[in-house]
């Protein structure tokens, strides 16, 4: 028999419980926030399980000039640091390019110092989008670096900057 909302049931039958939950969320207007699709980019020094960019909608993240993200990443760390620092890239065409962040102490970012061997941790932090950036759409590259200035964590994820 013909049901207009075949391909939605379908569809619905294939999410798993996290994403319907999302599904419900957004339904009744609540936070909307999906994890981030993101590629590893040499996590050498740990393992990155989540990504939660807020608000984030839709994929990619629509970055609005003029406002900020908080950035949540949760990995676990293969190595023992005293430090954790941040560097991030805004990669246009290829080319990185520094993306300033407030604060690159990862120690002062969620994160409680010296960090121990396979313990998890949430990086949080915000990524100010300044109002002089243009509306592109570019890959930014998040790093967080241990001690030995090898990777804790390196993701890369698309966003498209919006007005
Ligand atoms: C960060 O993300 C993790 C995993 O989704 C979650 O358990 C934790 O509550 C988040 N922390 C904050 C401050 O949002």
């Amino acid at each position: 028999s013909f049901s207009p909302c075949g391909h939605l049931v379908y569809r619905k039958g294939t999410m798993d419980v996290r994403a319907r939950f999302f599904v419900l969320l957004c339904l009744i207007g609540l936070t909307c926030a999906e994890p981030v699709k993101f590629i590893d980019c040499g996590s050498s020094s740990g393992k990155v399980s989540i990504v939660d960019i807020t608000p984030c909608a839709s994929q990619p993240c629509r970055l609005e000039r003029g406002q900020s993200y908080s950035v949540n990443v949760t990995f676990d760390s293969a190595v023992q640091s005293q430090s954790s620092t941040a560097v991030v890239h805004g990669i246009v065409a290829g080319v990185p390019i520094p993306f300033p962040i407030p604060i690159e102490d990862g120690c002062k970012s969620g994160i409680q110092c010296p960090i121990q061997k396979q313990q998890q941790y949430h990086y949080l932090n915000s990524l100010p989008v300044k109002s002089e950036y243009p509306a592109i759409k570019l890959v930014v590259e998040w790093e967080l670096r241990d001690d030995n200035k090898k990777d804790l964590f390196c993701i890369r994820f698309p966003v498209q900057i919006v007005n």
